[in-house]
């Protein structure tokens, strides 16, 4: 007897709670879709900001060479170079460092090229502090030996000259790009997940502006021109169909400069600069950089048909037909990779 009208609110409860389904399904779709339309809101933003050059010493401070970064709660296999059990530091960077030492002093490539580090003094116990140097059988494909909370180790990868380079091959050429395991370990874990599917099908390069009347041919800013439209830069996706992409975290934002490959916020958009932007300024994760006599490709990509559009009130210019690109390793022991 008493039930009807609490039957009555009940099904009026459901069709609330239906309706609120409803409605908060489209706001993820409309969120879903605005992120899609813009894809970069983030980057567009600090255009506008005023041009304020640095020094050049801040910049020079900002190379790669200067970052000893590795991923927490994971442990990496490989041959010990070093063993770890009468080996101690304090910190993961200190083991980091002693692992780059052993790449110092010759064109070769490093005798080290990972290490690993116990680093809580807790969970670690008599191993606290540790630091294991290791040697991958392939550098591109690191053996991970756990991963999660629970590891206490801390690990990271070194790429010495010469290794650590991936291809992204599209149909102009294939734009070599020396990874920065140690300043984006994280980036870096997801572009050599990447290599291991052996296609990157959704990979693609969508936007591209040239230099303009703005930079010159090494990238650097011309007195007085305009910072912009064109942005000097190519962007595109790095997230293959059929994989789960999880947000990168902000690693080393160093300023960029011409070649740089960094993301757009967490990923999986990124460019390549064709400029150094001093005026952007450490807004992106860089986690590589094209090779100085690839670039020509990206100019050459730059070049391609484009159709303006406007994004969040910043005049861009949008690939008239997408560039797709797959990723592939690049066998070592090619002479002029040396340089890098
Ligand atoms: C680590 O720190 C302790 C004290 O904080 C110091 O006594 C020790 O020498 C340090 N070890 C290394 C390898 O730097
Ligand atoms: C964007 O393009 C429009 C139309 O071409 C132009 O009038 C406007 O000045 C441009 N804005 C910027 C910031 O360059």
């Amino acid at each position: 007897m008493g039930r009807k009208p609490n039957d009555s609110e009940s099904s009026c409860n459901t069709s609330l709670i239906l309706l609120l389904v409803v409605l908060s399904s489209c706001a993820l779709v409309y969120l879903f879709l605005s992120v899609f339309l813009t894809p970069s809101r983030e980057y567009y933003s600090i255009h506008v900001e005023p041009l304020e050059f640095l020094e050049e010493d801040a910049i020079a401070g900002e190379e790669n060479g200067a970052c000893c970064r590795g991923i927490e709660n994971m442990e990496l296999w490989g041959n010990a170079v070093k063993w770890g059990s009468d080996f101690k530091f304090n910190s993961s960077e200190e083991c980091c460092k002693a692992c780059k030492a052993m790449c110092s002093g010759n064109d070769g490539p490093c005798l080290c090229d990972s290490w690993v580090f116990c680093g809580n003094r807790e969970a670690c116990g008599s191993k606290f502090g540790e630091c294991w140097l290791k040697k991958q059988k392939d550098t591109l494909a690191p053996q991970r030996q756990d991963l999660g909370q629970k590891v206490s180790w801390t690990s990271g990868l070194i790429f010495g000259k010469g290794e650590g380079i991936v291809g992204f091959e599209t149909e102009y050429g294939t734009l070599h790009i020396k990874l920065f395991p140690d300043c984006a370990p994280h980036s870096v874990t997801y572009i050599l997940e990447l290599l291991t599917l052996r296609h990157c099908a959704g990979c693609q390069f969508y936007r591209a502006e040239s230099r303009g009347l703005s930079w010159d041919s090494e990238g650097n800013h011309i007195k007085n021109a305009p910072l912009g439209p064109p942005f000097a830069l190519i962007q595109g996706k790095l997230e293959p169909q059929g994989i789960t992409f999880n947000k990168i975290p902000t690693e080393v934002c160093p300023i960029i400069r011409r070649g740089s490959v960094a993301w757009i916020g967490s990923g999986p958009e990124f460019f390549i600069s064709l400029a150094n932007h001093q005026e952007w300024k450490n807004a992106y994760t860089v986690f590589g950089s094209v090779l100085p006599e690839d670039m020509e490709i990206a100019e050459k990509i730059a070049q391609l048909p484009t159709t303006p559009d406007v994004w969040n009130n910043i005049n861009v210019t949008v690939l008239k037909k997408p560039v797709p690109f797959s990723i592939q390793r690049i066998k070592k022991s090619n002479g002029d990779l040396n340089g890098m």
